[in-house]
């Protein structure tokens, strides 16, 4: 399968990077305005293939991306320290507005993921771009919360001191600020969170799930504060979601699409658990929340709402 990346800025060029060590794709082609950074990242990235899986690893300009089965959308602005991803939106939707037409019309026939931020209004605006040019909304998909879902596992593991891989604990809504983790769902080895801790002799009082929370919300801020933005998760998580799609998977992800209703708010791309095969997302699964979860959920759409409103018409 070929895979286009627009944008090889970190974001990009790392999950290209993490696609080559995957084996996922049998073409990589790297598109950005700067055409000679994509040749520099294609460059790089090759020279690893013999210690790894052997992709042909390219650059290229839109119009390359004819024939390509995936295209990942990373190209906008990042957060600088302080901002929120939110606050990218009008910067993000004016690039896509320039770019995602013309993706669309070369390659009409790929799974878009998208990964700019504000991820979930930005897959939103996409889905609107690809509706128009008779691509099914299911083929739309941001990146939404699965690399919060996978700070959520990660933690919770090294909490419990399990694997991850054991941890089923899913972060839904907004990738951003209001998103909601969903413990009241989280499992391991079949069992209840809080009777998993139990049973291996650790606590999960208030102030343990409060530091988690914090640490999963904040990780952002707290990896851009240190080195300027974040790429090693999110490249891994967009290698992982390409495999999904490539291998028709039908693994479940907290991915982002456009969702008919959700806490009573209509056509809102936000992250849910959903399926993900060949097609793009096959169905979408409704968490069975708690009280506080379920206010918690009603939020963050409605904050999406608000803010994609202001942008998509
Ligand atoms: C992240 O959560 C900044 O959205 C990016 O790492």
């Amino acid at each position: 399968m070929k895979i286009g990346i627009v944008g090889a800025g970190q974001v990009g060029s790392t999950a290209a990077y993490a696609m080559m060590l995957r084996g996922v794709g049998s073409e990589i082609l790297l598109v950005d305005r700067n055409a000679d950074l994509a040749a520099a990242q294609a460059h790089d990235i090759l020279h690893g293939t013999p210690f790894a899986y052997p992709v042909r690893v390219c650059a290229g300009e839109v119009a390359d991306l004819d024939g390509a089965g995936i295209v990942l959308l990373t190209a906008g602005a990042n957060q600088k320290p302080g901002e929120t991803r939110l606050d990218l939106l009008s910067r993000n939707a004016e690039i896509f507005a320039g770019i995602v037409p013309n993706v669309l019309a070369v390659a009409p026939k790929a799974v878009f993921l998208v990964a700019t931020n504000p991820v979930d209004v930005m897959t939103q605006i996409t889905s609107i771009l690809a509706v128009r040019h008779g691509v099914p909304a299911e083929r739309v998909i941001g990146s939404g919360t699965t690399l919060d879902t996978a700070r959520f596992r990660a933690l919770l593991a090294e909490h419990i001191g399990v694997s991850p891989n054991s941890i089923h604990a899913h972060v839904l809504g907004e990738h951003g600020d209001s998103e909601v983790l969903h413990w009241s769902g989280a499992v391991a080895g079949g069992l209840p969170i809080a009777e998993i801790t139990r049973q291996m002799g650790r606590r999960l009082e208030e102030a343990d799930r409060s530091r988690i929370d914090k640490a999963v919300r904040r990780a952002a801020d707290i990896i851009i504060k240190g080195k300027g933005a974040t790429w090693f998760g999110i490249g891994a998580g967009l290698a992982r979601l390409a495999q999904i799609i490539q291998d028709d998977e039908r693994a479940l992800v907290t991915c982002s699409m456009v969702t008919p209703e959700c806490q009573g708010v209509r056509d809102i791309a936000l992250s849910l658990p959903r399926l993900l095969g060949a097609g793009g997302v096959v169905a979408t699964l409704m968490p069975i929340l708690d009280v506080g979860e379920r206010v918690e959920l009603k939020k963050s759409v409605e904050i999406l709402k608000e803010a994609a409103d202001g942008v998509c018409r």
